[in-house]
């Protein structure tokens, strides 16, 4: 059977309600979020604080998908562990994290987990041959990672187009990860993106507004994609 590469839509709870995570989990799922992608900050290697494995493990019994979870942090390793008995399905490590993402890579295969590649929008993709017999997942970074809110930075659509050739049949996702909106859904679905992370797009408007929201990105790529066949 071939890899699965219908669109998916992964809320980033970064824009979510922080009071109340159980329910805003539970509400974008039962809108149509196809994961819930969760986004831990360092304070260190990007310049914002959220949570930790303590957070993902409070969430677990309140998602019923994956749980995709994208460690801004450094170093990766030795968390890698607590945010796979947290209940983490794919964990995230980004290629400027440190010198050994090989070793990251390795290390969150071997928890039997999922394992994921984020690029930084000012990082060339060189090293990512080296690294695709490891990963499950890449990540581009459409804006500089610390903050939900910020502008879609258009130049990354060519690195998307690249590194979809890049992994060719390999069963590897191709994620996008910051300012993806109605706007820039069809751009990165049409340069090869198959998971769409978004944050602030899905969660305005509060509860009732989710399912149209995440109507609206999926809409927009799918029609993006069908102009493509
Ligand atoms: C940025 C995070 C993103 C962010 C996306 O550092 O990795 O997941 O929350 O938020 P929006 O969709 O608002 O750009
Ligand atoms: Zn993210």
């Amino acid at each position: 059977m071939s890899f699965d590469r219908t669109l998916r839509i992964a809320p980033s709870i970064l824009a979510a309600d922080f009071a109340a995570f159980g329910a805003e989990c539970r509400a974008v799922e039962d809108a149509g979020a196809d994961w819930i992608h969760v986004d831990v900050m360092d304070g260190h290697f990007v310049p914002n604080l959220t949570f930790g494995p303590q957070m993902v493990a409070a969430l677990r019994p309140h998602v019923r998908g994956t749980m995709d979870v994208h460690l801004m942090i450094a170093p990766v390793d030795p968390y890698i562990d607590a945010f796979a008995k947290a209940g983490a399905d794919i964990i995230t490590a980004h290629l400027e994290a440190g010198p050994h993402i090989h070793r990251a890579l390795q290390a969150i295969r071997a928890t039997g987990k999922r394992s994921g590649l984020a690029i930084n929008p000012g990082t060339p993709i060189d090293a990512v041959p080296e690294l695709l017999d490891l990963t499950d997942l890449i990540c581009v970074m459409t804006v500089n990672p610390g903050f939900g809110g910020q502008s879609f930075i258009a130049s990354q659509l060519d690195k998307i187009a690249r590194l979809r050739s890049m992994i060719g049949p390999r069963p590897i996702h191709l994620e996008v990860d910051g300012g993806v909106t109605p706007d820039t859904a069809p751009k990165v679905a049409a340069a090869g993106a198959d998971v769409l992370v978004a944050g602030s797009a899905v969660f305005r408007g509060g509860p009732e507004s989710y399912a149209g929201n995440i109507r609206a990105i999926r809409d927009a790529a799918a029609r993006a994609t069908a102009q493509m066949a």
